[in-house]
C-alpha cells in the first residue's frame, strides 16, 4: 500500500494512477503460497459466504486492503454499484466475473439512476479492474466455486456508507457496506 500511495500521491487520482496501482496489487497477489486459500477461508460455520480479512488500513480509515474470501452454495449476483472511493480488485484464486457500467440518466433526481454495460471482465489470477469513486461495477459469482481476490479502497469498507446501487426499475437504493471484516488469520 505504500507503493500505491506513493503513485496516487505522485500521479493524482485517475485512470492512469489506478491501472498502475493495479500491477501494484497484481505482483503482490501473484506471490505463490502468500494467500492460501485454507487460511483466508470463506465459512465462518457455514454462516457467512462473503468474509473481508483486514491486510491494511490507515489510522483515518482511508487506504484500505482486503483479501476477499467467498464461497457461494447458489449463483450470486450483485446489482451495479459504486464505492464512492476509488478501488482496486484483482483476482488471487478462483474467477469471477466482474459487468463495468456507465450511467446513462444526469443524476438529478435523488433515488433514481440508470446504467448501461459498456464491457465485462473475468477476473482471476493476474487479471484486475479499477474504479474512480463514481463509477459502477457489478460482480457475479458462480455457485460452487471458491474465489480470493484482492481489494484495496481510497475509504476503509466500514465508512463506505453512502454507496448506492442500481435497480432494474430505475431507481437507487443506499448499498450498505459489507461488515464481516475479519483480521488476518493468526496475527492479532
Ligand atoms: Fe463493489
Amino acid at each position: 500500500m505504500d507503493e500505491v500511495k506513493s503513485i496516487l500521491s505522485s500521479d493524482g487520482l485517475n485512470h492512469g494512477s489506478l491501472a498502475r496501482a493495479r500491477e501494484v496489487l497484481i505482483r503482490l497477489a501473484s506471490q505463490d503460497g502468500l494467500f492460501p486459500f485454507e487460511v483466508f477461508r470463506a465459512m465462518d460455520n457455514g454462516r457467512n459466504p462473503n468474509v473481508l480479512y483486514c491486510l491494511a488500513e490507515d489510522p483515518d480509515g482511508t487506504n484500505a486492503l482486503y483479501l476477499s474470501s467467498e464461497q457461494h452454495a447458489e449463483d450470486r449476483s450483485t446489482l451495479p454499484h459504486n464505492h464512492l472511493a476509488w478501488a482496486v480488485i484483482v483476482g488471487v484464486h478462483g474467477t469471477e466475473l466482474n459487468k463495468l457500467y456507465e450511467r446513462v440518466d444526469d443524476g438529478r433526481i435523488p433515488g433514481r439512476g440508470t446504467v448501461r454495460q459498456t464491457s465485462e471482465i473475468e477476473l482471476c489470477r493476474g487479471t484486475g479492474l479499477f474504479l474512480m469513486p463514481e463509477e459502477i461495477h457489478s460482480v457475479h459469482a458462480r455457485g460452487g466455486s471458491a474465489m480470493l481476490s484482492m481489494h484495496a479502497y481510497g475509504l476503509s469498507m466500514p465508512r463506505q456508507t453512502q454507496r448506492i446501487e442500481f435497480l432494474a426499475d430505475g431507481t437507487t437504493r443506499q448499498r450498505k457496506p459489507n461488515t464481516n471484516i475479519r483480521p488476518i488469520p493468526g496475527v492479532s
